[in-house]
């Protein structure tokens, strides 16, 4: 695959729902260590612009309607600002997340604290997973990525304690180390319209993209080399799709497609390999 799928289509009037987020200020941001092939612990950080633009994704949030609730940051928890990896929530149900790096562990019981406090019913997991990193929810299923982080048996776990179906998928590039660097939901399937994505197809194993394309085979495709800056870690309330501002070309092809590309700035949050939906936990109706 060369380019963009850009078969014509009538453009689709999009719209967007209000969503519920919850995010975590990276007041502690650093890189001091290196745990996915992102990091590089001696490229130096500039934690006050990461919080610049952190804030600039929050407001961008609020400035399209949608609610945020806060996530205390952890001092000793430079990656806690992702806070994408700390559950999986669907209504007032939560499967918690159990982190593969000890690095990272402490967060889990910070996210079940919080949202116990914001009325969330959280299920304590036997298996190693990221929340939502590699759990996306679309339909009334949930698409579970596992190779890197997240455990197959956290994938049982997860439909068992969200009661929905769950299919599973293999990544196999360690840039692409979890499923939301790798695949983005643009439409929910929730509303008037199908379900949506966007995947990178050479993130997958052969079976995977067999699994990929019998499910979405009206799916956007997009190549390796237009995923760089990772694009396809994007947030979309049905409409408007807010995403890494290096990712000219992929928004182009969103507003082909009836979308309204929200560009955000995360450079910095990018040197910890993450961007706009690795800093956003969705509350899911
Ligand atoms: N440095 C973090 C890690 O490797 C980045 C997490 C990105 N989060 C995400 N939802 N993809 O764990």
């Amino acid at each position: 695959m060369t380019v963009l799928d850009t078969r014509v289509r009538p453009a689709l009037q999009r719209s967007a729902r209000t969503r519920r987020y919850v995010m975590c200020r990276p007041d502690h941001f650093t890189v001091e260590y290196a745990i996915n092939p992102w990091m590089d612990p001696s490229v130096p950080v500039d934690t006050s612009l990461a919080l610049r633009q952190w804030a600039d994704l929050r407001a961008t949030y609020e400035s399209l309607g949608h609610h945020v609730d806060l996530l205390p940051a952890l001092p000793g928890h430079p990656d806690m600002v992702y806070a994408a990896n700390g559950a999986l929530t669907v209504g007032n149900r939560a499967y918690g997340a159990r982190f593969r790096h000890p690095e990272r562990q402490g967060e889990a019981a910070a996210h079940a604290l919080r949202l116990r406090s914001l009325g969330i019913d959280v299920a304590a997991p036997s298996h190693t997973n990221e929340g939502e990193g590699d759990f996306l929810t679309l339909g009334s299923m949930i698409l579970a990525g596992t190779g890197f982080r997240t455990s197959l048996e956290a994938h049982i776990e997860a439909a068992a304690v969200l009661d929905r179906p769950v299919v599973s998928l293999e990544l196999v590039d360690p840039r692409f180390y979890h499923l939301d660097t790798a695949l983005a939901v643009l439409d929910d399937g929730n509303g008037d319209l199908p379900a949506d994505i966007a995947y990178v197809p050479t993130a997958f194993s052969p079976h995977s993209r067999r699994t990929l394309q019998d499910l979405f085979p009206d799916a956007l495709r997009v190549p390796e080399s237009e995923a760089a800056h990772l694009a396809l870690n994007a947030v979309s309330d049905g409409r408007h799709v807010v995403l890494p501002a290096q990712a000219t070309r992929f928004a182009a092809v969103l507003a082909d497609r009836g979308y309204t590309p929200v560009p955000v700035d995360l450079s910095e949050l990018l040197k910890g390999g993450g961007s706009v939906k690795c800093c956003t936990m969705e509350l899911h109706r």
